[in-house]
């Protein structure tokens, strides 16, 4: 009976994608037996099966996709940019067991030999050809500076088809300007990942652009949660997510060199000072991530009236510690906002931000003159 009823189906979808489409009148008969396909699906280590709920077609056929889940398939990885970050997230995603070093590909200009041989100790395969990394990859990682995705995206284009997710980790550039740069229906994702990656104790977050299909949010979350923390975020949050955890890292090792050197000023030997520093910080952030209690009261817990706590709290605030924070934090968001749309072609610009530039200009020089 089940064979009948899916007489009217249709395979698509190359290795990291599967389909059925079907067309209506089949859709109440597999109703009564989606949990069939779930028991097959689950047979072939596929998540369980998503049933679109708009028509993907104007003759009423439907998809339901029960794409492998990417645990069961080998996913090859290409990143364009072979610099710090794509480093660390393939050093992450190696760590952790999930993708061999083998399905990944890297690629970097001959001048940036470093870190090709880098790569090339990782046991990447690497090039200096971009179109190289799209034939040779199901996820295709931008991690160039923002001043590159232009020129990057155009030379991609050509050899990038819809079966393939580009995520891009460019600082600032929205989804929008790198759909306008790809063909049309591109499956785009913008990624603000951070450096812990590289110990698999990143914080990402991510977005998805308009042409994403169902399951792409749980591919892009599964990769990354394979290097630490990801979480799906409206894209209107990616530039804040670099202000606070994509930038964070550099201020949280400020801290800990900042307090090894005051361990080392009251008489502590310079690598103690360091990992005494570096563990207060890490088990700060495990007992909040682990009990759940706010870090107020936290940081209340450990203040006993008139000891020595109180005491070294009083100096930080009244340096404005958390005031800086979220200056730091509102600083480089501003500066992710505004780095994206400096690095693209104007015609790409987001018009409200070119908008400001130029209310800027003119309350800068209120007549227009000549500078
Ligand atoms: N580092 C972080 O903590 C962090 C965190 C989150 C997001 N990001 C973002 O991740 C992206 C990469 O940052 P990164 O720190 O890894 O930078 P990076 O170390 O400078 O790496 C970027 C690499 O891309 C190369 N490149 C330039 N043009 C290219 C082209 N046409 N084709 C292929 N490769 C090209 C660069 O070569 P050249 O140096 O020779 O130009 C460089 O080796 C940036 O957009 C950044 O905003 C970084």
């Amino acid at each position: 009976m089940i064979a009948s009823e899916f007489h009217s189906i249709t395979f698509v979808g190359p290795s990291t994608s599967a389909y059925l489409i079907v067309r209506r009148p089949c859709l109440s008969a597999l109703t009564g037996c989606f949990d069939a396909v779930s028991n097959a699906a689950r047979e072939r280590d596929c998540r369980r099966p998503v049933l679109s709920e708009t028509p993907i077609s104007d003759s009423g056929q439907f998809l339901i996709d029960y794409s492998p889940s990417w645990s069961s398939i080998k996913m090859r990885i290409g990143f364009i940019g072979a610099g710090k970050m794509a480093q660390a997230l393939a050093r992450g995603l190696i760590n952790s067991g999930r993708i061999g070093a083998e399905n990944i590909i890297a690629s970097s200009p001959k001048r940036d030999y470093q870190f090709i041989d880098q790569c090339k100790t990782l046991g990447l395969t690497t090039t200096h050809d971009n179109s190289e990394v799209v034939h040779k990859s199901d996820v295709i990682v931008l991690a160039v500076k923002p001043i590159h995705v232009s020129k990057v995206t155009s030379e991609i284009a050509p050899a990038l088809s819809r079966e393939q997710l580009v995520v891009s980790i460019a600082l600032g550039i929205t989804i929008r300007n790198i759909e306008s740069l790809l063909p049309t229906k591109s499956r785009v994702v913008r990624v603000m990942p951070n450096t812990p990656a590289v110990v698999r104790a990143g914080a990402s977050a991510f977005a998805m652009g308009s042409a994403c299909r169902d399951g792409d949010a749980e591919i892009v979350k599964d990769l990354l949660s394979t290097v630490g923390f990801a979480v799906e975020v409206p894209e209107v949050q990616i530039d804040p997510v670099t202000g606070l955890s994509g930038s964070g890292p550099s201020y949280m090792f400020a801290a800990i060199e900042g307090l090894a050197d005051g361990g080392v000023k009251v008489g502590l030997p310079r690598d103690l000072a360091i990992k005494l520093a570096a563990h207060t910080l890490y088990g700060a952030a495990k007992m909040v991530l682990e009990t759940g209690v706010h870090p107020a009261q936290l940081k209340d817990d450990v203040q006993s009236p008139g000891g020595s706590s109180i005491y070294g709290m009083h100096k930080l605030e009244t340096g404005g510690l958390k005031g800086i924070l979220i200056d730091a934090v509102e600083a480089a968001t501003n500066r992710s906002r505004a780095t994206g749309d400096k690095a693209l072609p104007r015609d790409f610009r987001n018009a409200e931000m070119e908008k400001k530039i130029e209310e800027e200009k003119t309350a800068s020089n209120p007549n227009n003159q000549l500078l």
